[in-house]
């Protein structure tokens, strides 16, 4: 090699290698770990479930109903990149981004204090080629959860918030079902954080500040509004935060439209429950079931309104049959608390 062509190698290598980084960035495929804590999700003991420094914690307003598990919701965005605004669909996470989920028990709903059991972490990972999903079920020991592509179920006993002895037996999703759900136009995608979901306070180490506030000071979120002309979906539970119906319709968003929405699984239902409908048919008012049988309990109509006994949409909420309740996936009890708040938003519509 001539001296000069030689100079020229060192320094286009040491060039690669000072920026090697930028090449191995976010396109590349991360692939799965046997062990979460293999991430570095996590700082210190995984079971405590505090985030790394690049990774924040989030929560949503109305959450799904998971047969009463409690969850933690953390994101990480690959480092120096943002998210833009959008007004109604979940955000556009760049190429990168992780969301984690993880599912667990408090010991006694009553007490933190008594310590709780951590049940699985999900992961949805954004790939160049899109996102891809990947489960970890927490050991008994629970030092750390490890992969686990054909789920499990699992004994779990804890005490409700009224005092009350509960047992269940908990199933964990395969990877195949991931997509029963997470599924637009046949896409894997996520489904919560969408900035309805987040614009809402949480209380962070330091401080407590609305969600987007904090997103959009970290650098994480670009082209904000101000937050009053921002959508909301109201806490379902909270009767300060929302109407009746607004409440009804923030569970009904979150628990049912990821398939019964235009995208969804269960488009040829023709019944849409997204937060953005407005048309009552789409709703299920006086709408006739697109199939008979043993889903619509005798009943002729999704909603009746002032009558959720004859509601067929309160039949399936309130069922624990596997061919007719609903959700028709990720549960096995059926959400009273939920149901109650349906039932009151039917018993109010006007009748026709
Ligand atoms: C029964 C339907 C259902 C199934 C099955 C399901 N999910 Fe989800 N998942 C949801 C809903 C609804 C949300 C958003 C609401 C929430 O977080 O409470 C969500 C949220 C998540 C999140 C947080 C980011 C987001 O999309 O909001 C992750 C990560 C996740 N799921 C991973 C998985 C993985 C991995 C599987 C399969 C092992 C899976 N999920 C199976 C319904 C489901
Ligand atoms: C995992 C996907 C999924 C989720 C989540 C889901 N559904 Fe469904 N739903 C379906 C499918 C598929 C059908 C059509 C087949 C049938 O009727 O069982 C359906 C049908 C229905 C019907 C009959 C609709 C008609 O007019 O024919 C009602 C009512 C219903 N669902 C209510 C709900 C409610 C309320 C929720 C939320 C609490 C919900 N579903 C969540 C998949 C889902």
């Amino acid at each position: 090699m001539r001296p000069i062509n030689y100079l020229l190698f060192l320094a286009v290598t040491a060039w690669l290698f000072a920026f090697k980084d930028a090449f191995v960035s976010s396109d590349m495929p991360l692939a799965p770990k046997e062990s979460l804590s293999d991430y570095g999700f996590f700082a210190g003991d995984p079971a405590d479930q505090i985030p790394a420094a690049d990774v924040l914690p989030y929560t949503l307003n109305t959450p799904l109903f998971s047969d009463y598990a409690a969850k933690l919701r953390f994101v990480k965005l690959p480092p120096g990149q943002s998210v833009a605004y959008q007004p109604d669909e979940v955000l556009d996470f760049p190429v990168g981004t992780v969301l984690i989920k993880t599912f667990y028990y408090p010991k006694d709903a009553r007490d933190a204090e008594k310590g709780r059991r951590l049940m699985e972490t999900r992961l949805l990972l954004h790939e160049a080629k899109g996102w891809k999903a990947l489960e970890y079920i927490w050991n008994d020991e629970q030092t750390d959860a490890y992969l686990e592509v054909a789920g499990d179920s699992k004994e779990v006993v804890w005490v409700n918030e009224l005092g009350q002895e509960s047992a269940l037996t908990y199933s964990m999703p395969n990877l195949n079902q991931c997509k029963g759900c997470h599924n637009q136009n046949e896409q894997l995608r996520p489904i919560g954080p969408s900035v309805r979901q987040l614009n809402g306070p949480l209380t962070y180490t330091d401080t407590t500040e609305n969600q987007l506030l904090r997103w959009q000071r970290l650098g994480l979120l670009t082209a904000l509004p101000a937050l009053e002309k921002v959508p909301k979906v109201p806490q379902w539970d909270n009767a300060e935060a929302g109407t009746l119906a607004e409440r009804a319709r923030a569970w009904l968003d979150i628990n049912c439209a990821h398939c019964h929405s235009p995208a969804g699984p269960a488009r040829s239902s023709g019944l849409f429950l997204h937060w953005q409908e407005t048309d009552a048919t789409h709703l299920g008012v006086m709408k006739a079931p697109v199939a008979a049988g043993r889903g619509t309990g005798g009943h002729q109509y999704g909603i009746v309104p002032g009558d959720p006994n004859q509601s067929i949409l309160v039949h399936r909420l309130e069922s624990t049959d596997p061919g007719v309740m609903m959700p028709e996936l990720g549960r096995r009890l059926v959400h009273k608390e939920g149901v109650q708040l349906v039932r009151e938003w039917i018993a109010g519509l006007p009748r026709q």
